[in-house]
């Protein structure tokens, strides 16, 4: 066999081999076999020099092209085999096993207040937003609750700079908001509130209400009763009865507490309700005249009624929590229960 022939016998070869699904290992093999020291074809080129004159060139021609195509042919093959493994490494295995995702839910209270602001929404109320720092004039002056009158007591206040003082309660939000609009008015203001209580099973230094204002021309005490008698079925259940009882508020003339009946036993009478059959769930009242002329409203012409409730107590109601703390304390296992 001539030298010329040998050399497409190795070619042949050559593509036999490169025709088959090859390792990186198999790769360096084959760099070995075709272009290593010993291999024949580079043999074959270190003899070309000593062939008879007249096969030297062609023979020399033919090895070195064949050098070059093996030799750019192999590179190839290793590209498309980094190209790959790198496809392979970034492919999901969807045969591992997952890592089990625990997703959180909102806080108990922000559940309850969410509730609270959906059923109020859906009766036509929008959410308004005040101040948690508030001045003397907004948390009582305008609330007809002058500097040096006992009522103050009831709203025990955190004071902090000058006339500066955390609200005792959500009501300042309805003078910003009647300064700030023309009746009519529906909404409700949620929000934290500040009281420097001893803090124990029933008490915090901060908790949450959410109040309630409608101011236009007309609005009557049936017009109060019948939205939270309404708010009280939807929150509480349909069958839940609602009362209301003569209380005082230095902001709303007539005043009242609202009652539910016990949503723990039915209203026979049990250890929450201190056998009494009801629960006290908020303040109420018609807005009193005094209020209005605070903001600027003609007393004259508008009407309107207030409410405020606490949402912890209705939270603690609802879900049989005897202690206000759990709340605060971020224990996941108490979170953890209300998915
Ligand atoms: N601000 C009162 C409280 O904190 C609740 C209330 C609001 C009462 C509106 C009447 C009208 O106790």
């Amino acid at each position: 066999m001539s030298v010329l022939d040998r050399i497409k016998e190795i070619d042949k070869e050559f593509e036999a081999e490169a025709g088959k699904d090859i390792t990186a290992a198999g790769l360096d093999g084959m760099r070995v076999k075709f272009l290593g020291r010993k291999a024949e074809l580079t043999g074959i080129l270190r003899s070309v020099a000593s062939l008879p004159a007249d096969q030297k060139k062609d023979t020399g021609k033919a090895a070195n092209m064949l050098q070059r195509k093996i030799s750019e042919r192999l590179e190839e093959m290793g590209k498309r085999l980094a190209e790959e493994k790198r496809r392979d490494r970034d492919e999901i295995d969807v045969t591992m096993p997952g890592i089990a995702a625990s997703p959180g839910v909102p806080h108990p209270l922000t559940q309850v207040m969410d509730r609270i602001n959906d059923i109020f929404v859906s009766m036509g109320f929008i959410i308004a937003d005040g101040p948690e720092i508030e001045t003397e004039f907004y948390n009582f002056e305008a609330l007809n609750i002058p500097l040096d009158h006992p009522s103050r007591d009831a709203f025990d206040t955190f004071y902090i700079e000058g006339e500066h003082l955390l609200r005792s309660h959500t009501s300042n939000v309805q003078i910003h908001l009647m300064q700030n609009t023309r009746p009519p008015i529906q909404a409700i203001m949620p929000g934290r509130v500040y009281r420097p209580d001893a803090v124990d099973a029933s008490h915090s230094f901060m908790f949450h209400q959410v109040e309630g204002l409608m101011v236009d021309k007309g609005i009557r005490f049936s017009d109060l009763k019948g939205t939270l008698s309404g708010f009280c079925g939807a929150m509480f259940g349909k069958d839940t009865k609602t009362r209301v009882r003569p209380h005082f508020f230095p902001f709303t003339e007539p005043s009242a507490e609202v009652d539910i009946s016990c949503i723990i036993c039915g209203g026979k009478g049990c250890r929450v309700c201190k056998s009494s059959g009801w629960l006290e769930i908020m303040g109420a009242g018609m807005v009193d005249p005094l209020v209005f002329e605070k903001v600027g409203y003609d007393a004259e012409k508008y009407t309107g009624f207030a409410f405020g409730m606490g949402v912890e107590r209705i939270a603690m109601l609802l879900y049989g929590i005897e202690d206000i703390r759990f709340f605060y304390e971020n224990d996941i296992r108490f979170l953890g229960q209300f998915k």
